[in-house]
């Protein structure tokens, strides 16, 4: 027997910058959703709460980017991300944000409660400072030149280039981006955790108490963390956008962003309860009958009861913040419950590459509606279909259609028709009575309960794949069923028969309405439609779910095929951003290239001296025991020649047979590694730091002269 009697449910609360990708939904949105809609469907007490991040960095860095204001930001993007969700199906509910009042104060009490403790040390540190703009500079508000890789463009918490995590007072030549100016470092006070001191608490609470129940990523990345050592981590900021500091002398000073967020989920459930109390109940999705008698000060049995189990879903770049920090954080003010489990995935990639809001390189939830409205829940199949719950995984358009036109429309889908169209051909749309079973009645029963277990244990472990594979291989087994008892042939010889197979594939499809709903909440509407079926009269592991002479409604289709020509669009899409990206790069690289200055003047009798030829390279091979050596035989017109060229780091022999080249032909014969070079083949320096060759632009012949 469980001790918990309701279960807290949250997802991590998007920063509200920007649009949210695909990869962001199989993250966390998406599994959460699914969850608390089956704990729901089971008729548990359970909350899902959500909400927009709105404070950090990342908001002024956006407004500034695009030329307005941190509240013009999170008006739009918390408002986008509100309908994307709820046209999505994510069934919230609430979904709040961190800029209202409720949150403010829920976060300062919090920063207080902690404060009052004596739980914070105070420290002072020297920290940069834009004197022009008289504000202290945040790591992403620094650029300049990167220890690691020389680029010039690298952040102060990170070089985006070569990927190395910094700190703004490792960068070389630091800059502020606000005013360009080099900024100073100044004294600066701030206030810190020490998680240090909850070291030997979190090895009992974490490693000790969930060794078993959490994934192994998420585990590991915590422990990893701890077997490290933990230090003071400074919870308030120098910025003028946040939550301000409550106390004396913090002016200027807001809380840190991952202070504040995770206090989101508390201030989300009491915003919850407030408008619930205040009869206002304009959050998203008030579907949650468990809950709807509640009073103001509910939110407290969700966060203080041992009898509520916390769940957060996250993507595993958040683990440490969930794990540990905020563990931290509430175990020090005391009262509070503590994550019971923590579901991190890794990381979902776009045809093979790290999905990018800023490179462009992700499939956004606002334009996936665009190119395919009504196909929700197909885009929520699939991502569960491919969750990346125990490593990274690959999202490809082709798999996408795959997964639809041969999963979705031709098992799911293809079951449901037939048994809905033979309904309305053999029986005027009415479900027949069963007669006698035989064993084939008896195998659907058996294979349907152990999927319906398989899912309920699947779901409630957190393996989502694996439930929805589940739920197909019940669609696949109604298949299988009709295949082998063929109602279509049996009509004409068999009545009784018919009407029994008929009777159970009608009762199988109405528990796969029940069972699809966390996953595919729209077409699990659809069939009940189809079914003229209630969620509420669903009787587990039945199949007695339609009476006899029940009315069915329109046999619609729950799918449709996708066909190739609007998914060759998405992978246009992405190979014309393919192409922009890598013309940016180019053009950056050429602007940040500067030409050697001039050498000195020769006069033309010097020049002439140079006898310059065209040649056409006819073998090439690398010179062994040399890496940057490339043995070239170049036909000169007049002889092929052996040339010894430097170039083996930049070219792959045999991509250089046949290349028209320019070649110094008298220069003086060298030995190099025991082979003679008689000439040196001319090269250009490209921007990029590689080699290009020099070559005529049109044919030329073999030892023409150059001039
Ligand atoms: O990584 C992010 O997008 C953060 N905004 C997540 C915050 S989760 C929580 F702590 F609120
Ligand atoms: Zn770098």
């Amino acid at each position: 027997m469980s001790k918990f009697k309701r279960t807290l449910v949250t997802a991590a609360l998007p920063y509200a910058n920007g649009p949210k990708h695909i990869g962001h939904l199989a993250g966390a949105y998406i599994p959460a959703d699914i969850y608390t809609r089956y704990l729901r469907n089971c008729g548990e007490e359970v909350m899902y709460v959500c909400g927009s991040d709105e404070h950090g960095t990342a908001i002024p860095i956006q407004a500034q980017k695009e030329n307005t204001t941190a509240q013009a930001i999170i008006d739009r993007y918390h408002a986008l991300l509100k309908s994307n969700f709820e046209k999505l199906g994510v069934a919230f509910d609430i979904y709040h944000r961190t800029s209202d009042q409720i949150h403010h104060e829920t976060a300062q009490e919090f920063f207080l409660q902690l404060y009052h403790k004596g739980l914070f040390t105070e420290e002072t540190s020297e920290q940069y400072f834009d004197e022009e703009q008289q504000t202290f500079l945040a790591d992403r508000y620094i650029k300049g030149t990167c220890p690691n890789c020389a680029s010039e463009n690298a952040y102060g918490d990170q070089c985006e280039k070569c990927g190395k995590a910094l700190s703004p007072n490792e960068l070389i030549n630091p800059i502020s981006t606000l005013s360009s100016k080099a900024p100073v470092l100044k004294t600066t006070k701030h206030w810190y955790l020490p998680l240090q001191n909850y070291e030997p608490w979190l090895k009992e609470w974490l490693l000790e108490g969930h060794k078993a129940d959490w994934k192994s990523n998420t585990y590991g990345q915590s422990k990893s963390w701890i077997d490290g050592g933990l230090s003071p981590r400074a919870m308030t900021r120098d910025l003028d956008w946040g939550v301000k500091v409550p106390v004396n002398g913090a002016d200027g000073k807001v809380l840190y962003v991952w202070f504040d967020a995770p206090i989101g989920y508390i201030s989300a459930t009491k915003a919850f309860f407030k408008e619930l109390a205040d009869g206002k109940a304009d959050y998203s999705y008030p579907n949650n009958s468990v809950i709807k008698a509640g009073k103001a000060d509910d939110w407290q049995k969700w966060w203080k009861e041992e009898d509520t189990r916390l769940i957060h879903f996250i993507g595993k770049d958040n683990i440490v913040f969930h794990c540990i920090i905020f563990p931290a954080m509430l175990h020090a003010a005391g009262d509070y419950i503590l994550p019971d489990n923590v579901p991190a995935n890794e990381f979902l990639n776009l045809e093979g590459d790290k999905m990018s809001t800023s490179r462009q390189w992700s499939v956004e939830m606002e334009d996936y509606f665009q190119s395919f409205d009504g196909k929700e829940d197909v885009m929520r199949y699939v991502l569960t279909a491919i969750a990346p719950e125990t490593k990274d995984a690959d999202f490809s358009w082709k798999d996408f259609q795959t997964r639809n036109n041969s999963e979705l429309v031709a098992i799911l889908g293809n079951f449901i028709n037939r048994v809905a169209v033979l309904t309305h051909k053999f029986y005027e749309g009415k479900v027949p009575a069963a007669g006698a079973l035989t064993d084939n009645e008896q195998q659907l029963i058996n294979d349907t309960e152990r999927c319906t277990i398989a899912i309920d244990e699947c779901l409630r472990n957190f393996k989502f794949r694996e439930a929805l594979f589940e739920l197909m291989n019940i669609a696949r087994a109604g298949n299988k069923y009709l295949a082998d008892n063929e109602p279509w042939k049996t009509v004409k010889t068999d009545a009784d028969r018919t009407a029994t197979v008929m009777h159970h594939a009608l009762q199988l499809a109405a528990q796969l309405a029940w069972w699809m709903e966390p996953f595919m909440p729209f077409t699990s509407e659809k069939l009940y439609q189809l079914l003229q079926f209630k969620k509420t009269e669903f009787k587990h592991s039945a199949f007695t779910q339609l009476d006899k002479g029940h009315l069915l409604g329109e046999a619609v289709h729950l799918f449709s095929n996708i066909e190739d020509g609007i998914i060759d669009e998405q992978i246009q899409k992405l190979n014309a951003t393919k192409i922009a990206m890598a013309e940016k790069v180019q053009a950056a690289e050429a602007s940040a290239w500067t030409a050697e200055a001039q050498k000195e003047s020769v006069t033309f009798d010097e020049f002439s001296k140079m006898d310059i030829r065209v040649g056409t390279i006819v073998a090439a091979e690398k010179v062994k025991k040399a890496d940057k050596l490339l043995k070239l035989e170049v036909d000169l017109g007049f002889e092929t020649r052996t040339i010894v060229s430097g170039i083996a780091l930049h070219f792959e022999p045999e991509t250089l047979i046949g290349k028209q080249v320019c070649v110094l032909v008298n220069l003086e014969p060298r030995m190099i590694k025991g082979i003679e070079s008689k000439g040196m083949i001319l090269m250009a320096d490209h921007s990029d730091g590689s080699l290009k060759l020099v070559s005529p632009s049109d044919y030329a012949a073999p030892g023409a002269g150059i001039r």
